[in-house]
């Protein structure tokens, strides 16, 4: 695993997938900058992580401003001189039908699934020139590869991200290493961001029925990351296989 050492920021590295991931890349020797709201719950994983042994850094962060995130790239080259890959895996789904009209959770998807990857991309993208090397990670969805009722918006931020991504990877020129994960059913607390309660005991269910746990997500993530410099896994789609 070409992992040791690499300095690697997460977001949403609370919580579910971007927790499991903070602790498998600690495991591989990666030194660590996690963000998230939060603050209690990314400090108990930012503890743990430490008492273990583990290089952690870590601040409040609410990927929805751009300023934050800058400054959470910042403290990555602050602490550790350098950024190798930023895994962005912070994420809400607030799904509804359209005809609800949950306006104000169709602009929080946008600013936090889509604005919040691009605010990565804008405070990472100068870091990772000057270095002539980095890597993205961008945990995306498979709500966007099968499009299902109530999920339009989420599926929508996520399509956005998954074109962005491959404009990223076109772009670089060969420079940078971009890489979108695609999860499905994940055993986390993602329904906590649903506000029907229909709808997030229906999602709830169907997790506790078949969801994956979120260490398979992170398992792809470190595979992605753990290739050699010259080798860029663009996609990884990663569910239940009793996921229709
Ligand atoms: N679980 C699934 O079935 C599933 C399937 C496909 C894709 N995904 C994607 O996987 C990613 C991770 O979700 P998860 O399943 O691990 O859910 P989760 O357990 O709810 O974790 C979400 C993480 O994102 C953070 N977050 C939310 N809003 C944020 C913001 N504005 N700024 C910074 N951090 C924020 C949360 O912490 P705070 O609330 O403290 O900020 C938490 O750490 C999301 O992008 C989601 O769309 C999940």
């Amino acid at each position: 695993m070409n992992i040791d050492g690499k300095v690697i920021a997460v977001t949403g590295a609370s919580s579910g997938i971007g927790e499991a991931t903070a602790e498998l890349l600690a495991r591989h020797g990666a030194k660590l900058v996690l963000g998230a709201r939060g603050g209690d719950r990314l400090d108990r994983v930012a503890a743990r992580l430490s008492a273990a042994g583990h290089d952690v850094a870590h601040m409040p962060l609410d990927v929805r401003s751009r300023a934050e995130v800058q400054a959470f790239v910042d403290l990555a080259v602050e602490r550790f001189d350098r950024l190798d890959v930023l895994v962005a895996s912070a994420g809400i789904g607030p799904i509804a039908p359209l005809d609800s009209l949950t306006v104000d959770d169709w602009d929080d998807m946008i600013d936090v699934n889509l604005r919040g990857v691009l605010h990565g991309i804008a405070a990472a993208l100068p870091v990772f020139g000057r270095q002539g090397t980095g890597h993205f990670v961008t945990v995306i969805s498979t709500s966007g590869l099968q499009i299902t009722p109530n999920q339009a918006i989420y599926a929508g931020t996520k399509n956005a991200v998954r074109t962005i991504m491959e404009g990223l990877r076109q772009e670089s020129q060969g420079r940078f290493r971009v890489t979108g994960i695609s999860p499905g059913f994940v055993r986390t607390n993602f329904t906590d961001s649903m506000h029907d309660p229909e709808i997030a005991a229906a999602i709830r269910q169907r997790m506790d029925e078949i969801a994956i746990p979120p260490d398979a997500v992170a398992a792809s993530i470190a595979y992605a990351i753990g290739q050699p410099d010259t080798v860029d896994v663009g996609d990884i789609v990663v569910r239940p296989t009793a996921q229709d």
